[in-house]
């Protein structure tokens, strides 16, 4: 190879080269779901992305996969079954020989209750008896932040593994979306919410783990977002789906001193899919809030 063939291996169009993978994004309707699948499409992946608000998935589809190289395709679902899990499985099979990127990207807030008491008293009033404080609650949280990423990834196995089979060179890949909320000492008083996050990291580490032994070739990582805007993070989204965060309330809360952006999220997500290197690995993009809030 001679000089010229070996730069031309580091232009950006071969090292972030995803033109014609087939992606799933779950939750692609909204906030960081939004933003990797704009990533993905925009540079030539054909994106499923799905939800269980049909609306959202559409505007989403209408909107943004207009003049660019990929595709935006929408299936409304809801993944907290296995039942819908396995449509899922089956509308895709139906439709692509082989899953190159998988996403798991759902995922839902828990309520908050105060931890300022003083006393063992109050804290036990604020924990333990206030009303949000349910094996419900963290039931709820825990099914669609931790054990819909085991579901939805287990059961894609077989035709990410096509992905990988169907090319030297390219190992078919799962990216959960966890949180720097699972890094953190901090509760944020959402302990359920912080918990579930966590947990979504370990399972990524022990999914890679297995799958290998298993001798399949795929890789799975998490990507550990630190504040987003988002409809979890704003409660809403504009007419195109989009949520805002004034740079003013995050100015002095974190080291970059602004939320993150569709850039920082793009770029998180186009090196964690193509990076043929990158294998059960915690890819934390966060404007360095984990520095000042502390890990455990
Ligand atoms: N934004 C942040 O600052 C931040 C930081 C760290 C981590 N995260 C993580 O990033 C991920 C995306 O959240 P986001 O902040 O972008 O919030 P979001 O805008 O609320 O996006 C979550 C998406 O998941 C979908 N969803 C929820 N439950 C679902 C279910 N049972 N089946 C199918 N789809 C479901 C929602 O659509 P439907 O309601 O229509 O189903 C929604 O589009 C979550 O895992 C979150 O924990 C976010």
């Amino acid at each position: 190879m001679d000089a010229q063939q070996s730069n031309s291996r580091f232009k950006l169009e071969n090292v972030f080269n995803l033109k014609d993978r087939v992606a799933l994004v779950t939750g692609g309707g909204s906030g960081i779901g939004l933003m990797a699948t704009q990533a993905l499409a925009v540079n030539g992946a054909k994106v499923y992305i799905t939800g269980r608000t049909a609306e959202k998935l559409d505007r989403v589809a209408n909107l943004y996969s207009k003049d660019i190289p990929g595709q935006i395709i929408p299936v409304a679902a809801d993944i907290t079954s296995k039942e819908a899990i396995e449509k899922l499985v089956q509308t895709i099979s139906s439709k692509e020989p082989a899953l190159h990127i998988l996403i798991n990207n759902a995922g839902i807030s828990s309520s908050k209750q105060n931890t300022d008491a003083q006393s063992a008293e109050e804290l036990q009033e604020d924990l333990f008896k206030h009303p949000s404080g349910s094996f419900d609650e963290w039931d709820r949280v825990f099914r669609t932040n931790v054990s819909q990423l085991f579901f939805v990834s287990t059961a894609f196995l077989p035709l990410l593994q096509k992905g990988t089979d169907m090319e030297h060179g390219w190992s078919s890949t799962v990216i959960n979306i966890s949180s720097v909320s699972g890094i953190i000492k901090l509760s944020q008083r959402h302990f359920a919410y912080n918990a579930s996050k966590a947990a979504a990291i370990h399972l990524t580490k022990m999914l890679a783990h297995e799958v290998m032994t298993s001798n399949l070739k795929l890789r799975v990582n998490n990507i550990a977002p630190g504040v987003f805007p988002s409809e979890m993070t704003t409660q809403e989204s504009d007419e195109k789906q989009k949520s805002e965060i004034p740079k003013e309330k995050y100015e002095d809360k974190m080291p970059a001193g602004r939320a993150g952006k569709d850039e920082d999220m793009a770029g998180a997500v186009l090196f964690t899919a193509a990076n043929q290197y990158v294998n059960g690995q915690t890819i934390v993009v966060d404007g360095g809030f984990v520095l000042s809030a502390g890990s455990i």
